[in-house]
């Protein structure tokens, strides 16, 4: 069977998705879940972007063992050596040059000849070979660039050095055929030098392809799929990595290639992605989502309690989903709850395992039965917060005309002890006009759900929100969990309300 290998860019394409902003800490814990999930090369962001991008990758080398870490460069010297020295502690790792191809990249973004971009990747590509042994290169909107153009492209990059190829699906425009033919033509012509040259796929949803194009990519030769976790990423987002990984195990048969990808730490990954990004996971989405394995009609029930094969393809065992209950309860001590913690991905210590262990003791106080899912939910809500906030208390009335009165007290790192009163036609309006009343900035809510984390009466809530700062039209993904509705709402906002001070550093 053939080996295909996973790039997990969740960190680098994956943050690019509005109003997800991951801090070190948090993409140094997703990067060790990667590693446990069996993905092969991590992109850990782009070193020369920022000092915290450039800090963030230095950390993510720091801390892994088997993964290899990447870096992701222009064709410009200074990316090449930020990236080289971010990357310095990597046990393993590699660089990602890029250059866009296409007519209109070169054109209108680079206004460059294409001799002039053929010489870049040249001059680049050679330089990086001197300071990494495995160089990666990608024309980007390489499914829009001339065939020939793209070849010859290519060719250069392999002349100068490249041993991986990633062809860039950059607008999410191609088709399965269309894009394994682009594979097809490209082995059969490009000249590896008796190279073992990787050809990888990297495909946007754009028009909801993704998966299928990355998998038409291996059908035709690649051996490498870059995606996301959840498919987060720029507008319809990447290919989901956990898409991709689930039908090659499942069609085996039919692509005859398996991969390192441990599918039942699959949900555990897609959990804490979705905690530490503030984007919810669809109810139906392929393999990760809560309905995924949920059978409604009659016809199917019936089928699946004679033989479950009748309409399930996958298990929800095989790719993490836990149907038993967690044996923790009110009476479980710290280092059961730590061991349990890690069990799901959390390496939990001082400061930030009393703070969990606490909220779980709170939690199993009021619920009769903590789940797994709500211990995750948990989790993500508590490094979410930081700490920097707490609410003291929230009253909610009537007012004489019918609306709801708002009174909120709050004690911040920024304002110490705070209240405010405020109306508004519902009890959230009102509480978050009250929190607009505290941080006084200039905001709006672009974005509201709820959700129950599990089923039943006592099911913690789950809100998720994205506030727009109207000055910098930036987007602020935030969400909140409580027992209480109410509460959750208040803690989604109040987090959001947190992110834009601390960016704003008013
Ligand atoms: O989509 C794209 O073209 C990219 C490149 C940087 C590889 O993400
Ligand atoms: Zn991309």
């Amino acid at each position: 069977m053939r080996k295909v290998q996973f790039f997990d860019t969740t960190l680098r394409d994956g943050e690019q998705t509005p109003g997800v902003n991951f801090n070190t800490h948090d993409k140094v814990r997703i990067a060790l879940q990667l590693e446990k999930w069996g993905v092969d090369c991590i992109e850990a962001g782009f070193p020369v972007a920022s000092p915290g991008d450039f800090e963030a990758v230095n950390e993510i080398a720091k801390n892994m063992t088997t993964m290899t870490v990447c870096g992701l460069a222009r064709c410009h010297k200074k990316d090449i050596d930020a990236a080289y020295k971010a990357l310095e502690p990597a046990k393993n790792k590699q660089i990602h040059v890029f250059l866009a191809t296409s007519p209109i990249h070169m054109e209108y973004k680079l206004k460059m000849t294409p001799d002039e971009v053929l010489a870049s990747i040249a001059e680049h590509v050679a330089y990086a070979k001197t300071l990494f042994d495995v160089v990666q290169f990608s024309p980007e909107d390489a499914t829009r660039t001339e065939r020939e153009f793209l070849l010859k492209s290519v060719q250069t990059a392999v002349d100068h050095g490249a041993t991986i190829i990633n062809v860039p699906d950059t607008v999410g425009y191609t088709t399965p055929s269309e894009y394994g033919a682009i594979f097809r033509y490209l082995l059969d012509n490009i000249d590896n030098h008796g190279a073992d040259v990787i050809y990888s796929s990297h495909c946007h949803d754009d028009l909801g392809m993704a998966t299928s194009n990355s998998l038409a990519a291996i059908e035709n030769g690649a051996t490498r799929i870059e995606g996301t976790v959840n498919g987060i990423g720029e507008r319809a987002g990447n290919t989901p990595i956990e898409e991709c990984a689930t039908a090659l195990h499942i069609r085996r048969d039919f692509y005859n290639a398996e991969s390192s990808i441990v599918l039942v730490e699959t949900k555990n990954t897609s959990d804490l992605v979705s905690a530490l990004s503030g984007l919810a996971i669809p109810k139906n989405k392929a393999i990760i989502g809560s309905n995924a394995f949920a059978h409604e009609s009659g016809i199917h029930q019936d089928g699946v309690l004679k033989n479950p094969e009748t309409y399930e393809i996958i298990t929800p065992q095989l790719v993490g989903f836990k149907t038993n209950h967690l044996p923790l309860g009110k009476l479980s001590g710290r280092h059961a709850f730590a061991t349990k913690m890690a069990e799901l991905g959390y390496y939990l210590e001082g400061e930030e395992l009393k703070h969990a262990f606490d909220n779980f003791k709170i939690l199993a106080d009021k619920k009769k039965v903590v789940e797994e899912r709500d211990l995750l939910a948990l989790m993500g809500d508590a490094v979410a917060n930081n700490e920097s906030w707490i609410i003291d208390r929230i009253e909610l009335a009537y007012d004489s005309f019918g609306e709801q009165e708002a009174s909120v007290s709050l004690t911040t790192k920024a304002y110490g002890n705070v209240s405010a009163k405020a109306v508004g036609a519902g009890s959230v309006e009102a509480i978050y006009n009250t929190i607009d009343k505290i941080y006084k900035q200039d905001t709006r809510l672009t974005y509201y759900t709820i959700d129950a984390v599990t089923d039943g009466i006592d099911a913690q809530a789950q809100v998720n929100i994205t506030v727009q700062d109207n000055k910098t039209g930036k987007l602020y993904n935030a969400s909140g969990l409580d027992y209480d509705v109410i509460q959750a709402s208040a803690k989604a906002y109040i987090k959001a309300k947190e992110l834009v001070l601390n960016e704003e550093g008013e």
